[in-house]
């Protein structure tokens, strides 16, 4: 059993993240600075799991407080979870974006040198693919060009990690790649908790269910997809988490520089979201057709053979099973974190 670091460990992924490793017996130690999060949803973990997190409220790029952090903990292996990641706002502010997620990285990695901690997964995105590689996406494409400034902090991140592997053989790097992850615990104690105007399809989804937002628009149905919605491929968020418990296995038994897709190879469309959301909930979800959304890709799905040979891993969770437990994350916590659990 291991001692694991999630650096950004309180938001919707790490959470999920922090459940499943404590379940394998490993300790968990957190350090967020709550910038996109509330310390609530570690309590929470604590609560489903009976067992205790250590954590730390902190920027991860303060040197000096990272460094007393790794020094009072003997630290086996990093999940970097921690960056902002809303891709419309990093077109705003594209220079807090680069300064927050590559900074993060930047600290870590000295840090980690500093302190002896040889093993670093990261958090990238499917977006990396860009719009250049055909679908399926497989780890051996190259990475394309990003169309916004959030998805090039995840290529710039990837070759920072990659050159630091490269440099020092005995630093082992896993990028995991996830595609898009919704659902909640089955719990519905803990789950995804936007601030303001959600800006992807799930929260949106719910936020309407629940009468917060009065009606989801859909956007385009004109593409060149079976339904003119755009497919992408939906991982329900407790796959994703015991992907990492499995990354964390094979890092920590191995010197490796691995690239790994996390998601189910199986692409549904924007239409089959909601039509299957209406049926599994009873719900009907007010919604509208409307203009494409700029930067969005017909089609992103991954293949996902590697993460299966190389790490043992296959999602389990069905599209309905990612539907039920996200509207009982929502219906159980109107107001997220704010709201009564
Ligand atoms: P999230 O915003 O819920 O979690 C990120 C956490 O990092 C938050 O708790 C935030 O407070 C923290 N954080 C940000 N900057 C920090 C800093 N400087 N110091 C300390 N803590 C900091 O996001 P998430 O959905 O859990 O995503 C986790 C990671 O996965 C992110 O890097 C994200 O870019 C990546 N990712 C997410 C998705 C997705 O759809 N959710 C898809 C692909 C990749
Ligand atoms: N969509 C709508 N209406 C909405 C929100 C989304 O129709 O109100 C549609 C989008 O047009 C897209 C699909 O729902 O077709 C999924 O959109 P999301 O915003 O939920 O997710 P994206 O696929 O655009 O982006 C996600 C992550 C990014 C990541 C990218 C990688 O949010 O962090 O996957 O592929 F970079």
């Amino acid at each position: 059993m291991a001692r694991i670091l999630l650096a950004g460990g309180a938001g919707y992924i790490g959470s999920h993240t922090a459940v499943e490793l404590l379940n394998a017996g490993h300790d968990v130690i957190v350090v967020d600075n709550y910038s996109n999060s509330s310390p609530e949803s570690l309590r929470r973990v604590e609560q489903i799991t009976g067992k205790q997190i250590k954590q730390y409220e902190a920027d991860i790029r303060n040197h000096e407080k990272l460094t007393a952090i790794f020094r009072e903990n003997k630290i086996d292996a990093v999940i970097h979870f921690a960056g902002l990641k809303a891709v419309g706002e990093s077109v705003q502010k594209p220079v807090s974006y680069y300064r927050n997620n590559i900074d993060t990285t930047l600290t870590l990695l000295e840090v980690m040198q500093e302190c002896d901690v040889k093993k670093i997964i990261f958090s990238s995105s499917a977006t990396v693919y860009g719009e250049e590689n055909p679908v399926p996406y497989v780890e051996t494409m190259k990475r394309g060009v990003c169309t916004n400034p959030y998805g090039w902090t995840k290529a710039m991140i990837e070759q920072i990690l990659e050159d630091a592997a490269k440099a020092n053989p005995s630093l082992s790097v896993i990028l995991l790649r996830y595609f898009n992850p919704i659902g909640a615990h089955e719990s519905g104690m803990i789950g995804e908790d936007p601030m303001g105007i959600p800006n992807n399809l799930m929260p949106y989804v719910t936020q309407v269910a629940v009468g917060k937002r009065e009606c989801l628009t859909i956007f385009g149905n004109d593409y060149p997809t079976k339904d003119g919605t755009c497919l992408r491929d939906y991982i329900h968020v407790v796959d994703l988490a015991k992907g990492h418990v499995k990354a964390i296995t094979y890092i920590l038994d191995h010197c490796c520089n691995e690239i790994i897709n996390l998601g189910t190879g199986t692409p549904y469309s924007v239409t089959e979201i909601v039509e299957t959301f209406e049926a599994v909930n009873h719900i009907r979800v007010n919604h509208v057709y409307g203009e494409r959304r700029a930067g969005d890709l017909p089609a992103c799905y991954a293949n996902a053979d590697k993460a299966h040979t190389m790490l043992g891993w296959k999602t389990e969770k069905t599209l309905a099973d990612m539907c039920r437990d996200s509207w009982n994350w929502q219906k159980n916590n109107p107001n997220g974190y704010n709201s009564k659990s």
